[in-house]
């Protein structure tokens, strides 16, 4: 897609500081939606990039404004569960229960879609994913135009998801109608998506809710192995934008599978013009290369996560090792975006260094041509 084709939009920045107070603000942008414009919005996993979703010429800008495929299709955003019976059928009685434990919230359901619900916003599936948000803002601006809201994460097709407004001025300004500006979101990783119209159910894109928080409902509740594999070639993608590429800074990112100690030894042993560390607050002390902290637990590092990709390309890294998040819960949310982000470069450093081959392993250090592609498929 050629991003500078788009039509060039005026841009206005809309603060929300108080969405009791703020009214103004939330109903220029309930307008804007109404009126069939793009308006960039924070909710609490990311920014969204919403359009009314029945409209399928907004919903097209929002492919074109973001460059994103038009096979991917987009979740919308609405503000009570009875709500879903409108655009989905066939709802089985679990959606509901899944509502009363975690809606409004990070959690997106995928079911049949009806008719109402065109094609350019379910990209041409005969399903819909629907998610209800919690963040206030969110939520006024969709009651406020009183129509689905079609919002994919609200920065351009392959770039790390937006967490504050600065990110999507930097990604959408110029295209789009208004970005509403109300802070950082406090998730940082999008919404835990998964398929009630699979059988057994499926888990496709891991996020704040977690498998085990699910199975308290669905005990059948399949994690798709794209969640923590790379899609192999010719396979089908059960959700599409499994198989684009993703969040991808500029720089080379590799995954380190280590415990702080061994982290910090390898990458200093491997200090290099324009090499990064993005590690975790207790690697911090050790480090002698510059480095972006995630944070101290997982809810910590699936907040930073994204902001960081992008503040690696701004420092001009060139690039990056990435201690491995735990994968216990909002982690492995983290460790599916990385993954991505390393484009599946990742290294056990705790196998490496038992190596016979590896001359150095009293300093931890893997002998020199250690292999990072061991995960890539
Ligand atoms: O937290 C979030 O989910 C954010 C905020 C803005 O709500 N939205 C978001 O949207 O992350 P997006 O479009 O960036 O990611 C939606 C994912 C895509 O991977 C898409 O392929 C998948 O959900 N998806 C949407 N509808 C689907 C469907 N009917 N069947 C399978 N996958 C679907
Ligand atoms: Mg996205």
């Amino acid at each position: 897609m050629e991003y500078s084709k788009v039509a060039h939009r005026d841009t206005v920045l809309l603060t929300v500081t108080d969405p009791e107070k703020d009214t103004a603000a939330l109903d220029r942008a309930a307008a804007i939606l109404k009126n069939g414009g793009l308006v960039a919005l924070p909710t609490e996993t990311v920014y969204g990039l919403g359009a009314n979703a029945l409209d399928p010429q907004a919903v097209k800008n929002i492919f074109l404004a973001k460059g994103r495929p038009q096979d991917n299709p987009l979740i919308i955003h609405i503000v009570d569960p009875q709500q879903a019976q409108l655009y989905a059928k066939d709802i089985p009685p679990v959606y509901y229960e899944l509502c009363r434990r975690f809606s409004p919230g990070p959690l997106t359901v995928i079911l049949p879609k009806r008719e109402i619900i065109p094609m350019e916003t379910s990209g041409g599936l005969e399903t819909v994913a629907i998610r209800i948000p919690s963040h206030p803002v969110a939520r006024e601006i969709i009651r406020r135009a009183g129509v689905p809201v079609a919002a994919p994460s609200a920065n351009l097709s392959g770039s790390p998801s937006p967490t504050t407004a600065e990110h999507c001025v930097h990604d959408l300004w110029g295209r789009v109608d208004a970005i509403v500006d109300a802070g950082e979101c406090s998730v940082g990783v999008e919404s835990t998506v998964i398929s009630l119209a699979a059988n057994p159910p499926l888990l496709l894109r891991p996020g704040a809710v977690t498998p085990a928080q699910l199975r308290e409902f669905l005990p059948d509740l399949v994690v798709h192995h794209a969640v923590t594999d790379k899609l192999q070639e010719n396979e089908r993608a059960d959700s599409p934008g499994m198989k684009y590429k993703h969040y991808a800074p500029k720089a080379q990112i590799t995954i380190l599978d280590a415990g702080s100690e061994q982290f910090v030894r390898y990458v200093n042993a491997h200090a290099h013009e324009g090499l990064y560390a993005l590690c975790f607050e207790e690697d911090v002390a050790g480090l002698k290369v510059p480095y972006i902290s995630l944070g101290r637990d997982e809810k910590d590092q699936a907040k930073h996560l994204f902001a960081a990709l992008r503040e690696l390309d701004e420092k001009g890294a060139k690039e990056v090792y990435a201690r491995c998040p735990s994968r216990q819960g909002v982690g492995l949310a983290v460790y599916n975006r990385l993954i991505r982000a390393a484009a599946f470069h990742e290294c056990d450093l705790n196998e490496e260094t038992q190596a016979p081959s590896d001359q150095n392993s009293e300093a931890g250090v893997p002998a020199a041509g250690t292999s990072f592609e061991k995960r890539k498929a």
